[in-house]
Parts: structure tokens; C-alpha cells; sequence
């Protein structure tokens, strides 16, 4: 897709028909991940992949309650066929900014770091996921984990080093729904957000 209608079509779906992806999709999705920048060359982002009925089961039953899925903005949410987690690896930036090639930086503990790089690198690769999901034609929506980190870890096996900073669910959209947010908030124009030489 060209790059200026991807940008016009990115926006949160919350509603998803449970049809499959194929193999070959869910691959191109997740190994956007792979082409995001990282601090350092670090690459501590990590991407748990849940396409099997019986993992995404598993996966809602750690994460969201009856009462959380059953908002009319998200009834549609957990019959997506696809969810992939993202996670942050904060050790490894401590240990790549430790490393002699990087002395110069002069950033040797986490209080040294003017923003988290190791949250900044998971999301620019779960927002080159989102991009591979809708130029594969789907919806997305990345949301934040509202409950059950430690139950997640318990069924995936996830390490201990690995925190995650949400969730994208990725399918068919069944709606043409709008997030209830921006139903009640307009899209800032151009001259409230960017500012060129000067604020
Ligand atoms: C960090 C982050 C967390 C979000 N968490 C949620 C969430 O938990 N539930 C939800 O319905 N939408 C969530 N969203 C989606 C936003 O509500 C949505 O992006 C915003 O309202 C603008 O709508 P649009 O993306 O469709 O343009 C999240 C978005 C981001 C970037």
C-alpha cells in the first residue's frame, strides 16, 4: 500500500471476524518488528506471536476479565485470530550501554537515560507491526494489558527480563467502528502540534 493511504487508514479497530491468517501473514506482520531501529543496535525488543485458538484463549483468560471484554467498544475484540505482545528488555540497555563501544554516551546507569530507550524501541517495533497489519488489508488495535502480567508469564513461559508494554490485536475488522476517544476528541491540526523553528 502506498505509504500515504497506510497513513490515512491507521486508526484502532476493536471489533474483529475470528477468520484465520495465513502463515504467511502473520509472518510479514511480525517480522516488521525486525526492521525498527533500536538504541545502540541494541534489538531487546521481543514479540510473542498467538495464533492458536487454544494460546488465545489462554492469552484472555490471563489478561481480561468477562466484564473488561464485554464493553460494547470491545465485545468484538477477543474473536481476533491473531494477537501479538510486545516486550521490553530494560537489562539489555543497561548491559549494550555498559559495553566499551558505547563509554562515549556516558550513560551508565538508568537514571543516565533521558527517556526509557528500551520502551521507545518496543514501540517503534510494535507500530511497524501495526503498519504490516494494515498493509496486509486487517485491523489492529494496541492496548494496554489491563490486568494479569503475572498469569501471562505463567502461560507462555515468558522470562523474567522481559516486560510487556501492551498488546496488538490484529484481524479482519468486523465494524467500521471509531474509538470511543476520538469520537469525543478531534484530531489536533498540523499548527498545534508542530512547531517549525519555533514554538
Ligand atoms: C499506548 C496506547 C495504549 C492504548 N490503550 C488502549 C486500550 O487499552 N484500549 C483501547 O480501546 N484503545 C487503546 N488505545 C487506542 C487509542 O484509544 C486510539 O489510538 C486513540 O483513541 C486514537 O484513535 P485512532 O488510533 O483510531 O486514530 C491505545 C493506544 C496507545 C497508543
Amino acid at each position: 500500500m502506498e505509504f500515504s493511504r497506510l497513513l490515512k487508514a491507521r486508526r484502532m479497530h476493536r471489533h474483529f471476524l475470528p477468520d484465520p491468517l495465513s502463515d504467511e501473514t502473520v509472518a510479514y506482520i511480525a517480522e516488521a518488528a525486525l526492521r525498527a531501529p533500536s538504541a545502540g543496535f541494541t534489538q531487546g525488543t521481543r514479540l510473542l506471536v498467538l495464533t492458536a485458538p487454544s494460546s488465545l484463549e489462554r492469552f484472555w483468560e490471563a489478561v481480561a476479565s468477562p466484564e473488561w471484554l464485554d464493553v460494547p467498544s470491545r465485545t468484538g475484540l477477543a474473536a481476533a485470530p491473531c494477537v501479538m505482545v510486545p516486550f521490553q528488555n530494560r537489562e539489555a540497555y543497561l548491559h549494550r550501554y555498559g559495553a566499551p563501544d558505547k563509554a562515549y554516551a556516558g550513560i551508565g546507569t538508568e537514571a543516565d537515560f533521558a527517556a526509557p530507550f528500551w520502551t521507545i524501541d518496543a514501540a517503534f517495533a510494535a507500530m511497524l507491526v501495526q503498519l504490516a497489519a494494515i498493509d496486509s488489508g486487517l485491523g489492529c488495535l494496541f492496548f494496554g494489558i489491563p490486568m494479569g502480567v503475572d498469569a501471562l508469564r505463567a502461560a507462555f513461559g515468558i522470562p523474567s527480563d522481559l516486560e510487556p508494554i501492551g498488546a496488538i490485536a490484529i484481524g479482519k475488522p468486523s465494524s467500521r467502528d471509531i474509538s470511543p476517544s476520538a469520537q469525543r476528541r478531534q484530531r489536533l491540526p498540523a499548527g498545534s502540534v508542530i512547531a517549525y523553528d519555533h514554538f
